[in-house]
């Protein structure tokens, strides 16, 4: 039984709670991979996807978990809501509350608002990504991904590249892959670091070349310039030639290191096309294809959640 009725972050996810999310996520790879579905699980729950920020891959994948799981799902659209009538965060939430959902996906730009709405609504929530907090999904998502390539976390070495400060997918597989037992490193500019890195656990490197030296998976990231306040890069095209993954760099890890990136990515900033796109490395698309069973298991397992109301709108 997970011990959560939502799931806004990966620190503090005890590795059995982990683990038993990732195994049933793993069912749902193989449930998906044969085209069946399993419509009468969340039949009669309601799922609103609720976005405040950008989202191709999230908000997709959490739809047709939903739809393959057999909840109602709405897509709520922030940009033509009543947020832009100057509605808030909270009465927004309260407005959802009334009519009964179930579980509320929840993407947003300030770090905590999803744990804020979790103390404010019935329904289960689940952060898809807060400001530069968490990002708990990708997490899991990632490894499965890694878990399934590589036969275990355990004793792997992970190297998160990149713009780490902004980046609430680093701070979640951070948080998961040593919970799990893997070794991380991060590796970027000293701007790009964040002052608390070696207090996560985590080694820290400024160089590609060292960081990168026998990492078993490497991790891209994107640079987040919707979050600097100010250039934290001198400029894209040196960025790449110091940080960015090309077949180069990527020599310095191990012959079979997994290639990696959450999307979206800015091709020829951090990550090269030739790398990106190599199907003996490049694990990308894969990542996306778990995306969907991971969140397949997220909504499965807190729908079913003791103490959570059963089936309100069934016939
Ligand atoms: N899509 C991921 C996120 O929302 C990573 C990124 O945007 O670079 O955090
Ligand atoms: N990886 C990820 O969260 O992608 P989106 O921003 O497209 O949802």
């Amino acid at each position: 039984m997970f011990p959560h009725r939502h799931l806004l972050q990966i620190e503090g996810l005890e590795p059995p709670a982990i683990g038993q999310m990732l195994d049933l996520a793993e069912s749902y790879v193989l449930l998906n991979r044969s085209g069946k579905t399993q419509r009468d699980l969340l039949r009669g729950r309601t799922l609103i996807n609720l976005f405040f920020e950008d989202s191709t891959r999230t908000r997709t994948s959490f739809e047709l978990a939903g739809k393959r799981l057999g909840a109602d799902v709405i897509n709520m659209s922030v940009s033509s809501s009543s947020v832009n009538k100057g509605e808030t965060l909270l009465d927004t939430a309260a407005t959802l509350n009334a009519m009964h959902c179930d579980l509320l996906v929840v993407r947003h730009g300030e770090s905590g608002a999803p744990a804020l709405l979790a103390q404010k609504v019935d329904a289960a929530v689940i952060n898809a990504g807060d400001g530069t907090h968490e990002h708990p999904t990708q997490a899991l998502l990632d490894a499965l991904t890694i878990r399934r390539r590589k036969g275990r976390l355990q004793g792997l070495t992970v190297a998160i590249c990149g713009d780490v400060l902004h980046s609430r997918v680093a701070r979640s597989n951070i948080h998961l892959l040593g919970a799990m037992g893997s070794q991380v490193r991060v590796i970027g500019p000293p701007t790009l670091i964040p002052s608390e890195a070696a207090s996560l656990g985590v080694s820290v490197f400024h160089d590609m070349a060292k960081g990168l030296a026998g990492a078993d998976v490497v991790m891209m990231l994107r640079l987040q310039k919707e979050r600097m306040a100010r250039g934290l890069v001198p400029s894209a095209r040196e960025f790449f030639r110091f940080f960015g993954l090309d077949a180069e760099k990527l020599a310095f890890a191990k012959p079979d290191a997994l290639v990696m990136h959450p999307g979206p990515m800015n091709r020829g900033v951090e990550i090269d096309s030739a790398v990106a796109d190599d199907p003996a490395r490049s694990v990308i698309k894969e990542q996306v294809e778990m995306g969907v069973a991971v969140r397949m298991a997220v909504l499965d397992t807190l729908a079913r959640a003791e103490g959570r109301p059963r089936v309100r709108n069934a016939p």
